[in-house]
C-alpha cells in the first residue's frame, strides 16, 4: 500500500482500534468458542465482539485452517479490514525440525544456519505465519540455564555472525512483500536474558555497561544490521529495572545506539509481570511503564487492552506514543504486503515439498554433531560388526528438542531406525526412561552386552529437561545412565556414547567410561539418520563446540574468553596458593569452546605471519597449511584468536576474530589464509566508545580455543 493510503487508513482509526493493534492474543481469543476455552489465570479476560476485531496480532496459530479462519473472520468483521499479523515461535524448524540452535552454533557453518532459517520460513509461511520469534541471540555462559539450547553460544563474534545469517535466511533479500515464502524476524530477548543469575530462569540480571556493550549487544547489532524487523524484550530485571519497562535499554540503547525503529514486542505477559516485579501497582501502571519505555505490542498480558484507552485520555504524551506504536505495526503489516495479500502464504498454490526439506534436514544435522572422544579409532563403526544399541534414546522419538511446537515427534527417525539402514547386525536394549531401568530391561541389556562386539549407548536428557523454565543445578547424566555406562565399560568391549541433550553437561564420567563420545544434541526430525551417518562414517563429523563443557558445575560460568586476572594460574604459578584457581578442580573446562574431533588426522603446517606491523588502513595476513594424513576426507575449522596485550580496560585472554572451514581430501594438504584489519581489533573503551587503539597483539591459530600462539604484531597509530 502507498504510504499516503496507509496514512489515510491510520487517520480513520478510532482510539479503540489503535489500541487493538498493540494487543497480541493467542488465536483462541479470536475464535467463536473463545470464551469457553479460557481457563486459569486468563479466565477473567474476555474480549467483547467490539474489541475482538480490533486486535492487531495473534501468536502461534496451529494449522493452516486456523490461520485462514481467523483472518477471514477478522476481515469480515473488523470495521477497517486491517489484516491480522500472525506470529509464531519458529525456532529451529516448523513442521520439519532441524537441530537445536546450540547445535547449529556447533556447525560453525553460517550458510547452514541461513538455509535452516530459509527452509523454516518456507514451511511456516505456507501455513500463514508472518513473523517468527527468532533468532534468539542471547550470549550464554551458564549451562544450568535451560535456554542455552536456543542460543548459538558464548562468543559475541560467532553469535553475531549467526544472528545475521538467521535473519537473512528468514527474511531473504527480495523484500517480504515480494517473497511470500519468507518471515519477518524478531530478534530476542532484549537484553541480557542469557545472564539469569545462577542459571535460574526469569531470574534477575545485573551486568556492567562494559559487559553489555562488549559481549551482549554485538549480536543484536548484527541482527538489526541484517534487517530484523522486530525486537522482543526479555523477562528479566536488568540492572534493577525489568527490561520490558526499561526506558534506558529500549530508548537509549536499542533505539538511539542501535538505531532500531521497528516494532518492539514484549515477551509473553512480561508487561503484566511488571506487577509481580514490583514496578507497577496494577495493569494500568504496567501498561504506562511499558509504553513509555518503548514496547509497541503487549503479548498476552492484556494490560494494554485494559488500560491504554484510559491512559490516552489522561495523558496526551501517551496518546502520541500510541500513535507512533500503531504506525510501526501498520508499517510492518504493509512491508509484509498484508493489505494486498492478507492470506499471504496461505493462498499460494505451490505446496511445500516436505521430502526435499527432510533430505536437507538430514544433511544439515550431520554438520552439527560434535565428536568429543574417539580413542583408538573406535569410530566409525564397521557395518559387519555385531553392534549392541542400548539405553533410553535407542528407539526414542524425543529427539526434536524444545521449541519444536509444530514438529511431529512420531515422524522423527530414531537411532535404531537410522542404524538399521546400515547394519543387519543390530541388537537392541532400549530402556523406557532416562532415570530408571527395570529388572527386565537390565536382563536384556546384559544379554546384548554378552552377544555384541561393540556397545553403543544412547544416553541423555529428556527434551523437557532443557528449554524455557528448565534450569538445573546438577548437569550430569542421571546416575542410572552412568551405572549403565560403567557396566558397559566393565565388559571390556568398546563403548560408544551418543548424547542427546540441550546443554553442555558435566561429562567426566562419560569420558571415563567411553571409548568414543558423540554429542548429538537434539538433531530434529532426521535425528536417527544423521547420527547413523556419522557413526558409520558416511559423514565425517566436523562440529565444534560453541559453548564450553564444564569440568564440574562448581566452575560455572566457565568460558574461553574470560578477562585476565592479576594473579593468573600459569605453569610458573602452579601450586601457589594465592593465584586465581580452585583447590579441587582445574580452571579449564572439560571440553573447550571451538573443540571437536574428526575421523581425519589433521596436522597444522608452519603458520606464517606476513607482517609485523598493521597500519590503520591496511591489513595483516596469516597463512598456513593443513595436512590430512588419513584415509578420510574431512573438514576442519581453523580458528584465529587474538590477545590485546595492553588496553584501556581489561581484555579477554583470547578473543575469536576469524575462522575458516577447510575441506581437506584424504592424504592431501590445503592452504588457508586469514586477514585482519584495525577494525577487527576494536573494543569497548571505558566511556563505551568502540575503536581500536595502537599496541601489541598476540595471535593464536589452531583448531580450538586452546590454539597456540603463533606470533605478535603491532597495530600502529
Ligand atoms: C516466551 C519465550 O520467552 C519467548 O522466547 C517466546 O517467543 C514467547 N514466550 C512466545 O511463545
Amino acid at each position: 500500500m502507498e504510504k499516503d493510503k496507509l496514512i489515510q487508513l491510520f487517520n480513520k482509526m478510532t482510539l479503540k482500534e489503535k489500541v487493538g493493534q498493540l494487543v497480541q492474543v493467542s488465536p483462541h481469543f479470536l475464535e467463536d468458542s473463545a470464551n469457553d476455552y479460557l481457563t486459569g489465570p486468563l479466565q477473567h479476560v474476555t474480549l467483547s465482539e467490539g474489541n475482538r476485531y480490533t486486535i492487531g496480532s495473534a501468536i502461534n496459530t496451529q494449522t493452516k485452517a486456523q490461520a485462514y479462519e481467523i483472518q477471514t473472520r477478522h476481515l469480515e468483521k473488523s470495521r477497517l479490514k486491517i489484516p491480522l499479523l500472525l506470529m509464531a515461535d519458529v525456532i529451529h524448524g516448523y513442521r520439519t525440525i532441524f537441530p537445536i540452535p546450540l547445535a547449529i552454533g556447533a556447525s560453525w557453518d553460517l550458510e547452514a544456519a541461513r538455509e535452516i532459517a530459509d527452509l523454516s520460513a518456507l514451511e511456516a509461511s505456507n501455513e500463514g505465519i508472518h513473523v517468527t520469534f527468532s533468532p534468539m541471540v542471547d550470549l550464554v555462559r551458564d549451562p544450568r540455564w535451560g535456554r542455552v539450547l536456543e542460543s548459538t553460544g558464548e562468543d559475541p563474534y560467532l553469535n553475531s555472525l549467526f544472528a545475521a545469517a538467521f535473519v537473512k535466511g528468514y527474511q531473504g533479500t527480495d523484500g517480504l512483500a515480494a517473497d511470500t515464502g519468507k518471515l519477518a524476524a524478531c530478534v530476542k530477548h532484549f537484553v541480557g536474558y542469557g545472564w539469569s543469575e545462577a542459571g535460574r530462569d526469569y531470574n534477575r540480571v545485573d551486568m556492567s555497561e562494559l559487559e553489555l556493550h562488549q559481549n551482549h549487544l554485538p549480536a543484536y547489532r548484527a541482527a538489526l544490521d541484517a534487517g530484523a524487523k522486530l525486537v522482543m524484550t526479555s523477562f528479566n530485571v536488568f540492572n534493577g529495572i525489568p527490561a520490558t519497562g526499561n526506558k534506558t535499554l529500549l530508548q537509549e540503547v536499542l533505539k538511539k545506539k542501535l538505531h532500531f525503529d521497528g516494532v518492539i514486542i514484549s515477551d509473553w505477559d512480561s508487561v503484566g509481570e511488571l506487577i509481580p516485579n514490583g514496578l507497577a501497582e496494577d495493569h494500568k501502571q504496567a501498561a504506562e511503564l511499558a509504553l513509555q519505555a518503548g514496547v509497541d505490542i503487549d503479548m498476552m498480558s492484556f494490560s494494554y487492552h485494559h488500560a491504554l484507552e484510559e491512559l490516552a485520555g489522561e495523558n496526551p504524551d501517551l496518546s502520541e506514543k500510541i500513535d507512533q506504536a500503531v504506525w510501526r505495526v501498520l508499517t510492518l503489516k504493509n512491508e509484509l504486503g498484508l493489505f494486498e495479500n492478507p492470506y499471504r502464504g496461505l493462498s499460494e498454490s505451490q505446496a511445500v515439498d516436505t521430502s526435499k526439506i527432510r533430505a536437507r534436514a538430514r544433511s544439515l544435522a550431520g554438520k552439527t554433531l560434535v565428536l568429543l572422544e574417539n580413542n583408538g579409532r573406535t569410530l566409525p563403526l564397521q557395518q559387519d560388526a555385531k553392534i549392541g544399541l542400548i539405553g533410553p534414546f535407542t528407539n526414542s522419538h524425543d529427539v526434536l528438542g524444545s521449541w519444536s511446537l509444530m514438529g511431529d515427534k512420531e515422524a522423527s527417525v530414531t537411532m535404531m531406525e537410522g542404524m538399521k539402514a546400515y547394519t543387519q547386525e543390530l541388537q537392541v536394549a532400549p530402556t523406557e526412561k532416562v532415570d530408571g531401568i527395570t529388572a527386565a530391561e537390565w536382563q536384556t541389556i546384559h544379554e546384548v552386552f554378552a552377544t555384541s562386539e561393540v556397545l553403543v549407548l544412547a544416553l541423555g536428557e529428556k527434551s523437557r529437561e532443557s528449554g524455557e523454565g528448565a534450569s538445573k543445578t546438577a548437569i550430569s547424566l542421571h546416575p542410572i545412565q552412568i551405572q549403565l555406562l560403567k557396566e558397559a565399560k566393565e565388559t571390556g568391549k568398546k563403548v560408544v556414547t551418543v548424547l542427546f541433550n540441550g546443554r553442555p553437561l558435566d561429562l567426566r564420567e562419560v569420558q571415563a567410561y567411553s571409548d568414543a563420545v558423540l554429542e548429538a544434541w537434539y538433531p530434529g526430525t532426521e535425528s536417527g539418520h544423521a547420527v547413523a551417518d556419522v557413526l558409520f562414517g558416511a559423514v565425517n563429523p566436523s562440529g565444534k563446540l560453541s559453548m564450553s563443557f564444564p569440568y564440574s558445575t562448581g566452575q560455572i560460568p566457565v568460558y574461553y574468553n574470560h578477562i585476565r586476572t592479576g594473579r593468573p594460574l600459569t605453569e610458573q604459578t602452579k601450586g601457589h596458593q594465592y593465584v586465581s584457581h580452585y583447590l579441587d578442580a582445574p580452571n579449564q573446562p572439560l571440553y573447550p569452546f571451538g573443540y571437536g574431533k574428526s575421523y581425519a588426522t589433521f596436522k597444522m603446517g608452519e603458520i606464517k605471519q606476513h607482517q609485523n606491523e598493521l597500519a590503520p588502513e591496511s591489513e595483516i595476513v596469516f597463512s598456513g597449511t593443513l595436512e590430512n594424513s588419513s584415509a578420510f576426507d574431512g573438514q576442519e575449522t581453523i580458528q584465529l584468536y587474538i590477545h590485546d596485550q595492553v588496553a584501556e580496560v581489561a581484555r579477554p585472554v583470547k578473543e575469536l576474530k576469524a575462522f575458516t572451514k577447510v575441506f581437506v581430501a584424504a592424504h592431501s594438504t590445503e592452504r588457508f589464509t586469514f586477514k585482519l584489519t584495525a577494525a577487527d581489533l576494536s573494543y569497548i573503551h571505558a566511556d563505551l566508545s568502540d575503536w581500536s587503539d595502537a599496541g601489541l597483539f598476540d595471535v593464536f591459530i589452531g583448531t580450538d580455543s586452546n590454539a597456540e600462539k603463533i606470533g605478535t604484531f603491532k597495530l600502529m597509530d
